[in-house]
């Protein structure tokens, strides 16, 4: 693999669509080591990230047009009314997008900077090339002047090119933050404060504390489209690992957590499978009755966030939301580098 820095550098204005970052095609290798470590584990889980192959992508679009899931078409609506005040607050910026999958929603922030600044430079990262080849084809229909390079990589993989893309707005939408445990919330933002110049912008999407039943709702569609997304991971491992487990055997379930303010997203198991991990050559036992936990999606609080986005460098510059106060946009700048190395939290261990 050439060195990525470079190779994105040369990419950027030159029409190419999609740059692949190190370490997307050893995915298999990753992915089986990934379960192993997890089923390994007491009690076990499975690492959220492998949830988003080119199927999972899909179903998770499918899944943000269930009616009970309230977050991307909240975040939808605050984007149209508020794109061109988030536009006029950063002036022209590059557009630097993590996870940004079919890039619906993003499309609102185009047109707002498509208005004042030709051509818009969009750097989506994502680690679907499906996803992004369509959002690439879907852009091309619907504005002239949009300079497209997608990264296909992990979030990461864009730390190492962010100080070439700037003044830029980092983006970061649909609650996808939540996803994070306290260790990966840590290191993500340490990380982010590490690589983003002062100065340059950060746009979070926040899914917000509320009542419960909402909440179990918008994991629990009627439709059973979250119950396949849970599912898909399992095909996912026959797929890819050469598992033969039994997918009628294995149930969704979602569950609020109100001590820790997360939806967790468990994979419960009717009954006792055998899970043969093929790259790897190793088989796992799962009986009947156990729950895998595969995904939380944590729901934040306002000030709690605010004191500690403070604390990584982050000024809040404006916050956004909807009437009923369900989902929220933060706009953050980056402070100044030196005086904010001193508040820098400790990395938690
Ligand atoms: C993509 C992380 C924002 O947590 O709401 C939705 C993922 N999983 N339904 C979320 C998800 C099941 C989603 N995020």
């Amino acid at each position: 693999m050439s060195d990525f820095p470079a190779r994105f550098k040369e990419a950027v204005g030159s029409g190419t669509v999609l740059v692949q970052a190190p370490g997307i095609r050893e995915s298999v290798q990753a992915f089986a080591r990934s379960v192993a470590a997890g089923l390994s584990d007491e009690p076990k889980w499975l690492h959220y990230r492998f949830l988003y192959d080119a199927e999972g992508s899909r179903l998770f679009e499918e899944i943000t047009r269930q009616p009970e899931y309230y977050p991307t078409r909240t975040e939808a609506d605050i984007l149209a009314e508020h794109a061109e005040e988030i536009q006029r607050l950063t002036g022209p910026v590059t557009l630097v997008e993590l996870g940004s999958g079919y890039s619906v929603k993003t499309e609102y922030l185009l047109s707002a900077y498509s208005r004042y600044d030709e051509p818009v430079r969009y750097v989506p990262v994502d680690v679907s090339g499906s996803a992004l080849l369509a959002a690439s084809r879907s852009i091309a229909e619907s504005f002239s002047d949009v300079d497209f390079t997608g990264i296909n990589g992990t979030y990461r993989s864009a730390f190492p090119v962010l100080r070439q893309l700037s003044p830029q707005m980092l983006i970061f939408l649909g609650s996808s933050i939540g996803n994070f445990n306290e260790a990966e919330t840590t290191s993500f933002w340490r990380s982010v404060t590490d690589h983003l110049p002062a100065g340059d912008f950060f746009l979070l999407g926040v899914d917000l504390v509320k009542d419960a039943d909402v909440l179990e709702a918008a994991y629990n569609d009627a439709a059973g489209v979250t119950a396949r997304f849970t599912r898909n991971y399992f095909a996912r491992i026959n797929r890819e690992l050469g598992a033969a487990l039994d997918l009628t055997q294995i149930e969704h379930q979602a569950i609020w957590n109100p001590a820790l303010e997360r939806i967790e997203i468990y994979a419960r198991f009717i009954s006792d499978q055998q899970l043969h991990v093929e790259p790897l050559d190793q088989t796992f036992e799962i009986r009947g009755g156990e729950r895998i936990m595969i995904e939380i999606s944590r729901k934040h609080r306002l000030p709690k966030l605010q004191r500690e986005l403070a604390a990584f460098g982050f000024d809040l510059r404006h916050v956004f939301s909807d009437g009923k106060k369900w989902f929220a946009l933060l706009l953050l700048e980056r402070t100044d580098d030196a005086q904010q190395r001193a508040a820098y939290p400790p990395a938690t261990r």
